[in-house]
């Protein structure tokens, strides 16, 4: 046995590329390798491949008008309704009595909603937010963890073209009023609280914190998730128990509004390079239209499917393809509300075996932790009914996708690695499954009519093996179409770049990530990490500048500088190197406060790594934090890079004696 286990493991060390099994093609949505060649050649029109996934009210006529670039817009003659589209025509199907959201609680408690049952809800509760005075194009926040409600909450939305904005629950306060503000939102739906190992987290107090932050009036639903392991608030005038309300209008059903293909459907705030975290503006058409192609050509779901992403629906992953994909495609989609490692490292893995989940799509942050904790926590659960494995949100090392490969998959199953974003709004860069060879470590080729390449600072594509800048020549349906009242802002972050600004013409016009890549002979993209001052700490992407401004907002900081730093499970840790002002001492309790300064300001996922005080910051001789050196000595290298340009190049040896600590 051991023996096996040595070979394979030196097999599956050295074996660089990977197919998927006859079988696993045999019964693939795509299987088809003319795919690419087919979107190439009718571009855009191929998008209509995406578009039909979906029922109009009014059938579009033009698939892109590029008029105006990069206001680019999608499908934008037609019409429809995205909560028509993931519950109504379904019920209408003769598929009413079909699971949609399975869902279960940390402690084991579980709730079943068929297509019927959130036909139901959705309709209830979207009556109940007209009720409270919610109008078409409102926006709707919802800071809620992971309950049933918070996708019928969207769904409602949806239902009456009110765009949502959903802050993930584990974001401070504070987070959640700059949100609100900067949304100008009226409208917040929240919840009492939910389980965290064990613990009834407290989130109404959190919420109460941040709604107190805003100098307007909102109408705040709450939805009693603990019960009795509740903490007691009283809920205020403004505020209003969500069953109560769903109760009121029992059996009430509310028209889908016709929307513009091009209405705003969600705006999602995500980190960029300033303070201020940008509103991504997806739109109804394009953006369902996206998702649902995607979760079909890629992820392969199919309606009998049960399907299970474990992120978080407070981020775009959760959106894209634990809501509105699946449920556009009519599968059952699973929500689980607590961690992998309680009560058991295990617990994913029972409930794979629990609901004999099909596929499986989650972070390698995840598939890191798990291959920490060893194979035995897999092994113990019947893993056999996966057909297809997923990763997203940051790099998988080899040595992690052989892992999951082996001991999830069990080299069975076909793993997508699939590079995105927020602002893409579903998958650009990975294989399909029935059709590409896997290659790990390397997401893939850009997905059928995405036209992605890497090129160098000016824009010339690189050789096979160089490193570069990933750019996207071509519009895509997905895409954000831009930020938030701040249309300057959209085309300075993704655009300028390489671009030329002035143009009318869109073949002038290129989308910059800020990811750098590279790319292989046979155009396999692998991405090296993002290019800006952002970080990926657990697949979760923070602003650099954010967690400074969180940290000098604590008294006696005079100056903060935040680096990423290596981490085996996180895979960025954040490293925060501070000077304090005379007359405060770096001592333990100075630590604690920062620490605490960070996640009020934006949440525990910020937390520090380390402190490291310091009494200066390594600087060029133009007055610019040499980030390079912090990054250097955060990841503990004896021989740094070139000190030469430092105007300061004797504090880097103290700076090293204090990290090390
Ligand atoms: C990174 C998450 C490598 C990348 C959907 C991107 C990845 C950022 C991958 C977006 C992947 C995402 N391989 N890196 N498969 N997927 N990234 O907006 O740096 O939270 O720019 O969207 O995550 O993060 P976001």
């Amino acid at each position: 046995m051991v023996d096996d286990d040595t070979e394979l493991e030196a097999r599956l060390e050295e074996q660089e590329t990977f197919d998927p099994s006859e079988e696993f093609v045999a019964q693939a949505n795509v299987t088809d390798e003319g795919i690419y060649e087919e979107f190439e050649e009718n571009w855009p029109e191929c998008w209509d491949r995406a578009g039909k996934l979906l029922d109009w009210d009014t059938r579009y006529d033009e698939i892109l008008d590029d008029s105006n670039p990069p206001f680019y817009e999608w499908f934008a003659d037609g019409t429809l309704n995205a909560a028509y589209n993931c519950v109504d025509r379904h019920v209408e199907n003769g598929d009413k009595n079909r699971v949609a959201i399975k869902w279960e609680g940390e402690l084991g408690d579980t709730r079943t909603y068929t297509y019927q049952d959130l036909y139901r809800e959705v309709n209830e509760f979207a009556a109940a937010l007209r009720d409270l005075g919610v109008e078409e194009d409102d926006v709707v926040t919802l800071y809620m963890p992971m309950v049933p409600e918070l996708p019928i909450a969207m769904l409602a939305c949806a239902r009456i073209g009110a765009p949502h904005s959903v802050v993930f629950a584990g974001f401070s306060a504070e987070a959640l009023g700059t949100r609100m503000r900067s949304a100008d939102s009226e409208y917040l739906v929240t919840c009492d609280g939910y389980y965290r190992r064990g613990d009834a987290l407290d989130h109404l107090a959190k919420a109460n914190e941040g709604l107190e932050s805003l100098d307007h009036d909102v109408e705040t639903v709450v939805v009693d998730r603990l019960g009795d392991a509740g903490h007691g608030h009283g809920l205020t005038e403004n505020q209003h128990d969500y069953a109560e309300l769903v109760a009121e209008q029992s059996g009430n059903r509310v028209d889908p509004v016709e929307r513009g293909a091009e209405d705003m459907l969600f705006l999602m705030y995500t980190s960029g390079t300033t303070g201020q975290p940008k509103g991504v503006k997806h739109t109804t058409g394009g953006y369902l239209a996206y998702a649902a192609w995607t979760t079909h050509a890629v992820l392969d779901v199919k309606p009998r499917d049960t399907y299970w992403c474990a992120a978080d629906i407070g981020w775009i992953t959760g959106h894209s393809y634990i809501v509105y994909g699946p449920l556009a495609l009519g599968t059952t989609t699973l929500m689980y509300e607590g961690t992998p490692d309680y009560p058991e490292r295990d617990r994913l893995w029972e409930l794979v075996e629990k609901y004999s989940v099909d596929i499986f799509y989650t972070a390698p942050t995840a598939i890191r932790a798990f291959m920490k904790w060893g194979s035995k926590f897999p092994e113990r659960r019947d893993l056999s009914s996966l057909r297809l494995l997923g990763t997203v949100g940051e790099p998988i090392n080899p040595r992690a996708w052989k892992w999951y490969y082996r001991h999830i998959g069990e080299e069975e199953c076909p793993i997508v690695d699939t590079w995105w974003q927020t602002e893409t709004g579903g998958m650009m860069i990975t294989t399909l499954p029935g059709v590409g060879t896997m290659k790990p470590g390397s997401a893939g080729p850009p997905l059928p009519g995405i036209d992605a390449t890497v090129v160098d600072t000016k824009g010339e594509p690189v050789e096979a093996g160089r490193a570069g800048y990933l750019t996207v020549d071509e519009p895509w349906p997905g895409m954000l179409r831009t930020l938030y009242n701040n249309d300057e802002r959209f085309i300075d972050e993704y655009w300028r770049e390489y671009s030329d600004v002035d143009s009318d013409d869109p073949d002038d016009w290129v989308y910059f990530p800020e990811d750098g890549a590279k790319i292989d002979e046979d155009g396999y993209i692998t991405i090296l990490g993002r290019v800006d001052d952002v970080l990926n700490v657990s697949g979760h992407r923070l602003g650099t500048m954010e967690i400074e401004s969180a940290i000098v907002g604590v008294e006696g900081v005079a100056e903060a500088a935040v680096v990423g730093g290596e981490h085996d499970v996180k895979g960025e840790a954040v490293y925060a190197y501070v000077i304090l002002e005379d007359g405060y001492d770096d001592d333990e309790e100075m630590r604690e406060r920062i620490v605490a300064g960070v996640e009020d300001a934006i949440g525990p996922i910020a937390r520090p790594e380390q402190v490291i005080f310091t009494p200066e910051l390594p600087k060029t001789r133009s007055g610019k934090i040499m980030r390079r050196l912090l990054e250097e000595i955060a990841n503990g290298e004896e021989e740094l890079g070139d000190t030469t340009t430092l105007r300061n190049p004797d504090v880097v040896e103290e700076i090293q004696r204090k990290a090390q600590r």
